[in-house]
């Protein structure tokens, strides 16, 4: 899908933004670069000349190329987040339903959803395990696969979960409709109406839905776009509240991307296992980081069983096959049950279709390869903004998974300007809809997990231009 010139440059962005290669740093001259990675010396121009078009290094005269000075080198990051501290019922999430349709519409440019375009999924493949499925299984199919669900499914994902350092019986697995699923079931196992559950902030909104609709209270806890929740402000807020049940996104999160560091997914394990609340851990996008190396889970430091981890193929394989699953070995009776009296049983043909997915080595393979493109993507898009958004934008650097969060100038009403955009046939997130609260009028989420082409690059011009227009002085957006 992309030339190997693109992939070099997306890995020198990355020690860049790691600081690995520092402002200032020489890079090697072409010549050497091509000796040092086994490339023609066009290859190696290509890599640099990307670079610094995106504006990460410069060409000195007779010097060669240097990593840019950091302030002049891209827009800064947002910083940790302020939610006011009380819980509250959740508001505002009207405009997600329209969201959501105009991912489907094939005439809009979708950066709102984060929903992959199909380049970046192996469709084909899964289509052949669903065909081969159906007819190779034609009796099985046909029948219900009641909770909790097909054994050779939950088999493989026990090994899956073992070899990211999680160790959970296949027997305490339980399949779902997809990780919203998932979640859902492990509040409705923890909680009941009224109950006051801590966030991040800012959160999934798909999560938010869940908690308004089982009569929940949010309490939105600050968290870092890097590392994740703050767990000081967790300890604060445990002290002064009745909290039943805390759910994070420690790998990627949505919309922030942050991936919380081992230690404190460990500290954040313990806290809540003294405190007895249960901890629902989000991992959708865990298998999705650039890294070589898998991001580790709150799972694997769950030696109480206080975790119950939640994930799903939507993101890697398809959002379509509908298949996630939840462990708690405590709970799993419980959990079984709600699955049972809320939809009888998860679709047999795609669990055994998922399960040859992972059985064949077809879903390592595909993820292996997709973590790259997905970087590439990331950084493609930071670029644009960079380049065509007002400066001040501020941009989150997410080191897995493929949404943006992006901070505007404070005049800027994301809805408002997601409002305008739908009619030009652009979706993006308005910040709020990512709060309990409608918190971050002036943000939105772009995803990034589309394939690039003009007319990507036209839209993000239009909302460059939209959000300068309602930046610019005397010209505020309407409220
Ligand atoms: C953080 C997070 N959790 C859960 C989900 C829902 O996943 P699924 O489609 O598997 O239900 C999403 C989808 O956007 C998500 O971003």
């Amino acid at each position: 899908m992309s030339h190997l010139y693109e992939t070099l440059a997306a890995e020198l962005a990355q020690q860049i933004d790691q600081e690995t290669l520092r402002s200032g740093d020489r890079l090697p001259g072409v010549r050497t670069f091509s000796r040092q990675r086994n490339i023609s010396v066009a290859t190696a121009v290509a890599t640099y000349r990307r670079l610094e078009a995106d504006g990460y290094i410069e060409a000195r005269a007779r010097s060669g190329f240097f990593v840019r000075a950091r302030e002049r080198l891209r827009s800064r990051e947002p910083g940790i987040t302020r939610p006011r501290g009380r819980p509250r019922p959740v508001s505002g999430q009207e405009l997600v339903l329209e969201l959501v349709k105009a991912a489907n519409d094939p005439g809009v440019v979708q950066l709102g959803a984060a929903v992959p375009d199909p380049a970046f999924l192996p469709t084909h493949a899964v289509e052949r395990a669903i065909c081969q499925a159906a007819r190779q299984h034609r009796l099985h199919t046909s029948a219900y696969e009641f909770p909790p669900g097909l054994p050779e499914l939950r088999r493989q994902l026990a090994r899956r979960m073992a070899e990211s350092g999680c160790q959970v019986h296949a027997d305490d697995i339980v399949v779902t409709n997809g990780c919203q699923e998932a979640l859902t079931l492990a509040l409705r196992a923890v909680t009941t109406p009224g109950d006051v559950v801590a966030i991040e902030s800012p959160t999934f909104y798909g999560l938010l839905q869940v908690i308004d609709s089982l009569g929940l209270e949010a309490l939105e806890i600050p968290t870092h776009p890097r590392d994740g929740m703050a767990i000081d402000a967790l300890q604060l807020a445990l002290a002064q509240w009745p909290v039943k049940a805390c759910i994070v996104t420690p790998n990627y999160s949505n919309p922030l991307g942050g991936c919380m560091p081992d230690d404190g997914k460990r500290r954040l394990v313990e806290l809540l296992a003294r405190h007895g609340v249960p901890l629902i851990e989000d991992d959708v996008y865990g298998d999705l980081g650039f890294a070589q190396r898998r991001p580790s889970t709150c799972k694997a430091f769950d030696a109480d069983d206080n975790v119950f981890y939640c994930a799903s193929f939507s993101k890697t394989l398809s959002p379509g096959v509908r298949i996630g699953w939840v462990v708690n070995a405590r709970q799993r009776a419980k959990i079984e049950y709600l699955k049972y009296v809320t939809n009888l049983a998860t679709p047999t043909v795609t669990q055994i279709a998922v399960a040859r997915l992972l059985e064949s080595g077809t879903y390592e393979r595909h993820v292996r390869k997709v973590r790259g493109e997905y970087m590439r993507a990331v950084e493609r898009m930071i670029a644009a903004v960079d380049r065509l958004f007002p400066a001040g934008t501020r941009v989150t650097r997410p080191l897995g998974g493929f949404v943006l969060w992006i901070e505007l100038a404070r005049e800027v009403d994301s809805f408002e300007l997601a409002r305008r955009l739908l009619p030009l046939g652009i979706s993006v997130a308005p910040g709020p809809i990512f709060s309990a609260s409608q918190r971050y009028r002036h943000f939105i989420r772009l995803s990034c997990a589309r394939k690039w082409d003009d007319q990507v690059e036209r839209a993000l011009a239009t909302i460059a231009r939209l959000v300068a227009e309602a930046t610019a002085p005397g010209i505020t957006a309407a409220r």
